[in-house]
């Protein structure tokens, strides 16, 4: 959209969608047709980011849902500043798991954060970068669940209500930027899921 060169893709979805099994198979097939990728992550892409997701997601006392804001957008601001912005500019496919929507989905959506707010803010946290394409990996929240497992962080142990409310947040987002958010059903097995991927990357290559 905005970048001349290189190349910023998102992946979203809830916790267990199992999106990052499919960055991993993504990042091969594009290595594998002599791409050149970097893969990071939201929150933890940076050095910053690494101390921003250990507070986040196993800090033990209470976070204040604007604190818990703030601290992902730091991350984001750091992120885009160290890893993102300077990859796509040498030529780079940016895969990155998580970015501006999962802000929107989790702490809009599903902490009942106002939305408007947060747009602005993640303007203001990627200089007013956006993803050229979004993944959605769709999910229902059980099978989520199950992926998850029982150790779970300080996100994953939010009720399912949350779980809920976020998946539909993704949803809803996806139905207002049909062009950047493509929706995959992630129920599937994960060679389904990955077919459909590669089809939706087939187009933008
Ligand atoms: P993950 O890296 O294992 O997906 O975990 C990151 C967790 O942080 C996940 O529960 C989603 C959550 N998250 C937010 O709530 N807001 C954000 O802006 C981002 C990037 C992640």
């Amino acid at each position: 959209m905005e970048y001349k060169k290189g190349l910023f893709i998102t992946f979203e979805g809830i916790d267990g969608c199992g999106k990052t099994t499919q960055i991993e198979l993504l990042n091969k097939y594009l290595q594998e047709k002599n791409y050149k990728t970097v893969v990071t992550l939201e929150p933890g892409g940076c050095e910053i980011g690494k101390n921003l997701r250990q507070i986040l997601l196993f800090h033990k006392g209470f976070v204040s849902d604007v604190a818990e804001m703030f601290l992902y957008l730091a991350d984001r601001a750091q992120h885009f500043e160290e890893i993102i912005t300077k990859n796509i500019n040498e030529g780079k496919i940016v895969l990155c798991d998580r970015c501006i929507d999962s802000t929107v989905a989790y702490q809009g959506y599903g902490r009942n954060g106002d939305i408007e707010q947060i747009n602005l803010l993640n303007h203001i946290a990627t200089k007013g970068k956006k993803p050229y394409l979004t993944i959605v990996f769709d999910i229902d929240i059980e099978t989520a669940q199950k992926r998850v497992g029982s150790t779970k962080d300080r996100m994953e142990k939010e009720n399912l209500e949350f779980h809920q409310r976020v998946r539909q947040g993704y949803l809803e987002l996806a139905k207002k930027y049909p062009t950047r958010i493509k929706v995959i059903n992630a129920n599937q097995k994960i060679e389904e899921v990955f077919s459909d991927l590669e089809k939706i990357i087939k187009e933008i290559l």
